[in-house]
């Protein structure tokens, strides 16, 4: 039975290869992301459908869940994929609008989502999955990187919280926390050889990650085969969380 599916950010890297497993699985996938254009694009490109949200702002996340119920009727799985990091440094010198905007998207975005579409699983009956897009930086600082990183461990906290409330409706709330992936969020880090070979040197298996490593994981936590596990971040990261 095909699920209705919404990728935030999925305009995105990861949010595509998200997007493209589900559709491997026969699901239906919405693009929700506030880039609308290149949601456009990449849903005409992939078989998915598209809509316009910003995640961090209450009304656009309100108008987008009215959205979905009259153009889909039931959400049966979330996943919170839209973030940035905005930007890098040292906490002593990180500006504060980097610091607020990271915080919006990444804290503020996945609470509102899973506020709105936890609410809708709960008046629909729908006995749905959220899986969050958190990162291994949670849980291993990178300096420069800290206001990004804090917003990910709020997101692993959310992720707990939320299992734990909505698992008597059977709706589960998990999260996958990849290390560095190739996207355009790592672009500047994965074309420049001497700074990739320095990060791969952090990974046991010894890459950094294909869009296409990540999905899968994503895609299980979603589906019946983890019927059994809720409030799990589950780090996909080549080993970089075991140095
Ligand atoms: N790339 C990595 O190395 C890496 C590692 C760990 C975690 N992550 C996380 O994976 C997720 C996806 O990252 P990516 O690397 O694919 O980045 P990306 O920049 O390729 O994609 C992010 C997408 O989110 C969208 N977006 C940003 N703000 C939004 C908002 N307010 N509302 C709706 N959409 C918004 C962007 O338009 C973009 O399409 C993020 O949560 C990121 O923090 C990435």
């Amino acid at each position: 039975m095909p699920r209705t599916v919404v990728v935030t950010g999925g305009a995105g890297g990861i949010g595509r290869a998200v997007a493209e497993a589900f559709l491997a699985r026969n699901d239906r996938v919405i693009l929700a992301d506030r880039a609308t254009d290149r949601a456009k694009d990449v849903a005409d490109r992939i078989g998915a459908d598209h809509m316009a949200l910003d995640v961090a702002d209450a009304a656009s996340v309100d108008a987008a869940i009215a959205e979905l119920e009259h153009r889909f009727g039931t959400v049966d799985v979330l996943v919170n994929n839209a973030g940035l990091s905005g930007g890098a440094g040292a906490l002593v010198e990180l500006d504060v609008a980097t610091f607020d905007n990271c915080v919006r998207v990444n804290f503020r975005g996945t609470f509102l989502m899973t506020r709105a579409v936890g609410a809708h699983m709960l008046t629909q009956g729908v006995r749905g999955a959220i899986v969050n897009i958190s990162s291994i930086g949670a849980r291993q600082p990178t300096p420069g990187l800290g206001h990004y990183e804090a917003t990910k461990a709020a997101v692993d906290a959310l992720t707990r919280s939320a299992a734990i409330e909505l698992a008597p409706h059977g709706i589960r709330v998990n999260a996958v926390a990849p290390g560095p992936v190739v996207t355009p969020m790592t672009e500047r880090l994965t074309t420049n050889p001497e700074a990739r070979r320095r990060w791969e040197a952090r990974i046991p298996l010894g890459t950094i990650a294909q869009v296409t490593d990540i999905a899968p994981a994503v895609a299980f936590l979603a589906s019946d085969e983890a019927r059994h596990i809720t409030g799990a971040v589950l780090q996909v990261d080549g080993g970089q969380l075991l140095t």
